[in-house]
């Protein structure tokens, strides 16, 4: 566990799922599951340590009762296409958008 994660645990109700490739920060809203950051080290990329990261939230928030995960983007961070396509490719659908943040959902089967 990073010296980081334990920061935002003791300091926010955001939970930190980390493994040896990645982590994903995530927090629970009043009906979702919601992934604010995930990141994978570049050496592991595209071998679905991502996916596999996101699975393991997801099957969190379903032994809680949560049936709809949360993913966002920023178009003006670094690489938001791609993170985007990512996304997109996990099975998120656009859910709304705001000014530079544009939200998306997922139903936990
Ligand atoms: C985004 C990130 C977490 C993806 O991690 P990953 O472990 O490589 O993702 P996965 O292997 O689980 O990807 C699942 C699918 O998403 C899509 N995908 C992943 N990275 C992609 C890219 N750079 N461009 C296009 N599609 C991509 C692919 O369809 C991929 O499946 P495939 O590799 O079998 O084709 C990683 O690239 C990263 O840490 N990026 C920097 C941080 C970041 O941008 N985070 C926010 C994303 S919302």
């Amino acid at each position: 566990m990073s010296m980081y994660s334990n920061y935002l645990k003791e300091r926010t109700d955001k939970e930190v799922l980390e493994t040896e490739q990645g982590f994903a920060v995530y927090s629970f809203t009043q009906d979702a599951v919601y992934i604010e950051d995930i990141f994978v080290d570049k050496d592991f990329r595209h071998s679905n340590v991502a996916s596999d990261i996101a699975d393991k939230i997801s099957e969190i928030a379903k032994s809680k009762g949560f049936k709809k995960m949360l993913g966002s983007i920023c178009p003006s961070t670094k690489n938001s296409t791609e993170g985007l396509k990512v996304l997109l490719a996990y099975g998120f659908k656009l859910d709304s958008s705001t000014n530079n943040f544009i939200l998306f959902a997922k139903d936990l089967e």
